[in-house]
């Protein structure tokens, strides 16, 4: 994982870098360092945590020079100590990189066995090590680069910074996205190009096994083979500007009260209101033709997914293959030519389900892709993006990305289930009245944080919490409990409710809450069923239904949140508040790192 950062200046780097590397501290906040050239000599700052750390640092101790490199990390081998922080180096080159070095371990006994001193348990390390002996034999920065790559396997990007030569850098890119800046006799280099918004617009994506050597006046591009090539510039549409938090004590806060919005111009880019019927991009498909769909997602974006699964084969009849990218990649799926497939992904950037895009790819498969950050590699190998205009999200548990990308999933099933004739026009219109109640909808839910905040206080005293839901709310339950451990620490598991005579069942007792998500829809009676066979043994249920579903279940509950009254259809999108919101409050009372928990990162770039 983790986020790079190279600047070839004219003004001194460090805060700049610094600058950078807070757009990326998304991709991991455990440690952070940089690197700069001070008179033609490699100087680095590094520290342990967050990057407030790394700025003390530099406050007590400044670095000069106009050329340097930064990283923020997420460990993937050895703790997120200050001495396993990037970038790492020997007395010739300082190395920043993202991803993992695959063998490593070979590298690492072979230079250990060739008299080379370790300081760090990183895989990274091996890097400024092997150009380093590449170096001293007489070989030129950019030899020795090339060379280097040739013998590392895995999925990475890399930024070099050499000791004396105080107008290069070099890049390079495997596996993990690295972009060029084009400045004004400046450089850059960067995980992705929200990095260099700051900096320049005019980026240039590197492509796979590329490498690039910059000066403050020239690029050369060098592609797997060593030969040069011309790589575009494009426009980025990135912007300079960092979201700060407004009123709100945490960026969740804030990104959860944003739903009404953010779903309103999602849903406004879907549908037509004004015709009633949804409106889409040119498709490079036929929906007619497409009778079975893969869905591939990770996290909070394979839960959306697994409610589009509902929604595909009830509104258009699509058979959906639904599973988590980090299965999909590895399972050999069989997959019929010219069928479609769809990834979901907030940033763009999740390793698993870009490798689940490119199997789909290599197996003739129409992708398209739901993102929500439309200049990431996902929506770059995509043959038709769909975005969810939810903004950034910083907060690393997902909240306004989820409900945003529920709309665009459930605009699209409608379309193609208008397209394949399965839906008439009124019931294309009733669908599409009922989305375009979604916002209000949210408005209403939000109004009851009051009391789930007092909830929360009861919620952040226990153990563990048991979500159950039955049809798109089975999703929901799986998401609240994911939303719960993320944030809160505390353990929390989703079923759906059918499922819990058949093992869970075993947990219940009046220790543990049972959140219940039941609106009052076609299965409810069953979820009441389920609710009794808790009550019957003890457990305490927390019940999330609407005023009729309250009314019908009539049971003695430790909480009933009577949402709005809605269209099943859209259930999920609504109910999606009163989970967050229970989350970020049993997190608040903790008093955990609500917007940066413990051992996660924003985007997870590795597998
Ligand atoms: O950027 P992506 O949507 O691909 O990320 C997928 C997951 O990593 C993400 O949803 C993760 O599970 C969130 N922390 C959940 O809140």
């Amino acid at each position: 994982m983790c986020g790079i950062v190279g600047i070839l200046g004219t003004r001194p780097v460090a805060a700049h870098l610094i600058d950078a590397m807070k757009r990326l501290e998304y991709r991991g906040y455990d440690s952070a360092g940089l690197a700069t050239l001070e008179d033609g000599h490699l100087a680095r700052r590094r520290a342990e945590g967050k990057l407030k750390n790394l700025e003390a640092k530099l406050e007590a101790g400044p670095l000069a020079g106009t050329i340097g490199i930064g990283q923020t990390r997420w460990a993937t081998h050895g703790a997120p100590t200050e001495a396993n922080a990037h970038p790492h180096a020997t007395p010739l080159v300082a190395v920043a990189h993202n991803g993992i070095i695959e063998n490593f371990r070979q590298l690492k006994d072979e230079l250990i066995a060739a008299g080379r001193v370790f300081s760090s348990q990183t895989d990274t390390e091996v890097v400024p090590h092997l150009v380093t002996i590449e170096l001293e034999a007489g070989a030129s920065p950019q030899e020795a680069v090339a060379r280097v790559l040739k013998r590392l396997t895995g999925a990475f990007a890399l930024a070099f910074l050499f000791e004396g030569f105080p107008d290069l850098l070099i890049g390079a890119r495997k596996g993990s996205p690295l972009a060029v800046g084009h400045g004004q006799g400046e450089m850059f280099l960067g995980s992705d190009a929200q990095a260099l918004a700051p900096f320049t617009d005019r980026v240039t994506y590197l492509e796979e096994g590329d490498w690039v050597e910059l000066t403050r006046s020239s690029i050369i591009v060098h592609d797997v083979s060593g030969k040069e090539v011309k790589r575009a510039a494009v426009i980025s549409q990135a912007s300079a500007f960092l979201v700060d938090k407004g009123n709100y004590r945490h960026f969740m806060a804030k990104e959860i009260h944003e739903q009404p919005d953010v779903t309103g111009h999602t849903l406004a880019r879907y549908l037509d209101l004004a015709a009633a019927s949804a409106r889409l991009p040119e498709l490079p498909f036929d929906w007619a033709t497409i009778d079975r769909m893969v869905i591939t997602a990770c996290g909070t974006a394979y839960y959306a997914g697994l409610v589009a699964k509902y929604w595909f084969e009830r509104l258009a009849r699509i058979a959906v293959d639904i599973d988590v990218a980090s299965e999909f990649r590895y399972r050999e799926a069989p997959l019929s030519p010219g069928g479609l497939a769809l990834f979901i992904s907030q940033s763009g950037e999740t390793a698993d389900t870009l490798a689940s895009l490119r199997y789909c790819k290599e197996h003739g498969q129409h992708i398209a892709a739901i993102v929500n950050v439309t200049t990431s590699t996902i929506a770059r190998e995509a043959d038709v993006v769909f975005p969810t205009l939810a903004g950034p999200e910083i907060g690393v548990a997902s909240t306004k990305a989820f409900t945003c990308q529920l709309s665009a999933l459930l605009s699209l099933a409608v379309a193609a289930g208008r397209a394949r004739g399965v839906l008439s026009a009124a019931q294309e219109r009733a669908a599409v009245d009922a989305l375009a109640e979604v916002p209000r909808l949210l408005v209403e839910a939000l109004r009851l944080e009051p009391q789930i905040e007092r909830l929360a206080r009861s919620i952040a005293k226990v153990k563990d919490v048991l979500y159950l839901g039955r049809s798109t709310s089975y999703p929901l339950a799986l998401e609240g409990a994911l939303k719960l451990k993320e944030i809160s620490y505390i353990h929390a598991e989703g079923y759906a409710a059918g499922e819990l005579k058949h093992g869970p069942i075993a947990l219940i007792d009046e220790t543990m809450p049972v959140v219940v998500i039941a609106p009052h829809d076609e299965v409810f009676e069953k979820s009441v069923s389920n609710m009794q066979e808790v009550a019957a043994r003890g457990g305490r249920i927390v019940l999330i239904t609407d005023a009729q579903g309250a009314e019908t279940a009539a049971m003695e509950t430790m909480a009933t949140i009577v949402m709005p009254t809605m269209p099943s259809l859209i259930a999920p999108i609504v109910y999606a508040v009163p989970v967050q919101l229970l989350a970020y409050h049993a997190a608040v009372q903790i008093g955990t790192d609500v917007d940066q928990p413990r051992n996660l990162a924003k985007s997870v770039t590795v597998e």
